[in-house]
């Protein structure tokens, strides 16, 4: 197997810069991902290719949906909250709409859950199971106020979808 970890500094500024970095994002992925099937080696290595690649972040990591609550998995950033109930945070929001939320402002996003007193803003995507159903999350967090928009939703739902394709 090889892979690099990327050492370019992304911008975060504009689509162009943003989807270009999503660009290099896949392959790097792929390459990580290549060949192996194993859940929390694959998020493992996912969550830290994401935190080391991309500008801007204080925490990059899954949630996986055990029952009626989401359950934490590997991740990169300090210790947070381990279970979440469906239906709360934005986590658990994101499980019961079944589709990724951005928020621009954590404090206005009512029942959102701090882990992180520092974290401003949150994406946070769905992971599907090979039955299409949802088995967790991809959560990041950032310091900064609507550091993640529309562009960053459909790039990191590319990376999980390489990502899902090694679960069925
Ligand atoms: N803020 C999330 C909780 C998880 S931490 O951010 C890592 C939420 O509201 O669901």
């Amino acid at each position: 197997m090889t892979f690099t970890l990327s050492d370019t500094t992304y911008g975060t500024d504009s689509a162009d810069a943003k989807n270009a970095m999503y660009n290099d994002l896949r392959p790097q992925l792929q390459g990580l991902l290549h060949g192996e099937t194993d859940l929390i080696a694959n998020t493992a290595n996912f969550s830290a290719l994401v935190f080391n690649s991309m500008p801007g972040l204080n925490w990059a990591g899954f949630y996986f949906l055990k029952g009626d609550e989401l359950v934490l998995g590997p991740f990169q950033g300090k210790p947070a909250c381990i279970r979440i109930k469906k239906g709360r945070g934005v986590c658990g929001t994101t499980v019961v709409e079944g589709k990724s939320i951005v928020v621009p402002d954590v404090h206005a996003f009512p029942g959102h859950i701090a882990c992180d007193v520092n974290s401003r803003s949150e994406l946070v995507v769905p992971v599907r199971g090979p039955d299409g159903a949802i088995a967790g999350v991809f959560d990041l967090d950032s310091p900064l106020p609507n550091r993640f928009d529309q562009t960053d939703a459909d790039g990191i739902e590319s990376l999980v979808t390489l990502l899902e394709a090694t679960l069925a």
